[in-house]
C-alpha cells in the first residue's frame, strides 16, 4: 500500500512537473483548479476578423484599450543564455488579455509559445518587460510569491498531461489543493466537483495507466480547474490526443469559457484554434497577427 505524506507528494509534484530551468532558476508547477459547468455550441464556420496587424512594435491588441485588463504584457523579453548561444525565446511581446477571453496561440515550432505561456502562468520571469496581473506588477516577484499566485490564480494543462503515475485519479486533482491550505473536506467537494465536471468521477480511484489518452486529459483538465482558477492556460492540450478526444477536451474548455474562465490555449491545430474567440500569432518570439473572432 501505497502511503505518501504531504511533503512527498508536493516533492513529486515538484519533480513531475517542473518546467525548463532557466538560468539555474528551477520552477515547478503547482497549480490549482476547481469550478464549473456545461453548455457548447460548435462553431462551424470560422469567421474571424483582423483586428490588427502587427510586427515588431507596442501594439494596440484588440484588448489595449478599455478597463484595466487581466493580463497585460508590455515589451516582454525572454533571452535564454546556453554555452555562449543567446536564444531570443519572446522579442518584445504586447498584449492585453481581459478577463473572460477566450485566446488561441500559434505559430512554427521554436517561436517562443511556451516560453510566453510559462511566463504567462509565472512558472517563468521575463528577461525584460512588464506583467501586470490584475493591474499589479508580477514580473519582479520572488519565486515565493510569484508561487503563492500562481497556485490560486492559475491552472495548467499541458500536452502530456503531467498525471503523476502512481497517484490516484483522486489524489492527482487534490495534490495542488494541498497547496491553497483548503481543509480535507473543501479539497474533497472541490475534487468530487472537479471530476463529476468532466466526467471522470467513477474513475476516481484509478491510476492514470488505466486510462485512455483521452480520460488523463480530462483528468488533468480536473486538476487544473478543481481550484477555481482565473486563468487557465493550456499548451497544445490535444497534442497526444486523437481528433475525437481533442474534440472533448475542445468541448470542456469551450464550456469553462462559457462559465467565465479566462483561457490562453497553444495549438497546432487550426481546427482547435477556431475554438477561441481570439487568435494571436507569435513569429520569432513577436506577435504578428491578433485577430477577434467576429
Ligand atoms: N530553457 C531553455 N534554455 C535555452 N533555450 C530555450 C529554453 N527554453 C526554450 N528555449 C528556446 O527558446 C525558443 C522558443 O522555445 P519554445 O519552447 O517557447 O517554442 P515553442 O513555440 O513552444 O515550440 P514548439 O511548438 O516546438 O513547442 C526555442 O528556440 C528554444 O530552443
Ligand atoms: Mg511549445
Amino acid at each position: 500500500m501505497r502511503i505518501l505524506n504531504l511533503a512527498q507528494r508536493q516533492h513529486r509534484c515538484s519533480l513531475l512537473t517542473r518546467n525548463r530551468p532557466p538560468n539555474g532558476d528551477i520552477n515547478f508547477f503547482e497549480s490549482t483548479d476547481g469550478s464549473g459547468c456545461i453548455s457548447f455550441q460548435k462553431r462551424t464556420t470560422q469567421q474571424m476578423t483582423t483586428t490588427s496587424l502587427i510586427s515588431n512594435q507596442p501594439t494596440q491588441t484588440p484588448a489595449r484599450n478599455g478597463s484595466t485588463p487581466l493580463i497585460r504584457l508590455t515589451d516582454v523579453r525572454k533571452i535564454f543564455f546556453t554555452d555562449e548561444v543567446e536564444t531570443h525565446a519572446v522579442s518584445g511581446v504586447h498584449l492585453d488579455i481581459r478577463d473572460g477571453e477566450y485566446v488561441s496561440i500559434a505559430g512554427p515550432s521554436g517561436c517562443g509559445k511556451t516560453t510566453l505561456l510559462s511566463i504567462l502562468g509565472l512558472l517563468d520571469t521575463p528577461s525584460a518587460g512588464s506583467y501586470a496581473l490584475k493591474g499589479t506588477e508580477v514580473a519582479t516577484l520572488s519565486f515565493a510569491d510569484r508561487a503563492r499566485i500562481r497556485n490560486r490564480q492559475i491552472g495548467f494543462i499541458f500536452q502530456s498531461f503531467n498525471l503523476i503515475g502512481d497517484l490516484t485519479v483522486y489524489e492527482n486533482v487534490e495534490l495542488p489543493l494541498t497547496y491553497c491550505g483548503l481543509s480535507a473536506s473543501e479539497r474533497k467537494t472541490a475534487v468530487v466537483g472537479a471530476l463529476e465536471r468532466v466526467g471522470m468521477a467513477h474513475r476516481a480511484k484509478h491510476l492514470p495507466s488505466q486510462l485512455s489518452g483521452g480520460q488523463q486529459q480530462r483528468v488533468a483538465v480536473a486538476r487544473a480547474l478543481a481550484g477555481k482558477p482565473a486563468i487557465l492556460l493550456a499548451d497544445e492540450p490535444t497534442g497526444n490526443l486523437d481528433s475525437r478526444n481533442g474534440e472533448a477536451v475542445m468541448d470542456l474548455l469551450k464550456e469553462l469559457h462559457a462559465d467565465g474562465a479566462t483561457i490562453c490555449m497553444v495549438t497546432h491545430d487550426e481546427r482547435f484554434a477556431g475554438h477561441a474567440e481570439r487568435a494571436v500569432h507569435l513569429l520569432d518570439g513577436r506577435v504578428v497577427e491578433d485577430r477577434l473572432a467576429a
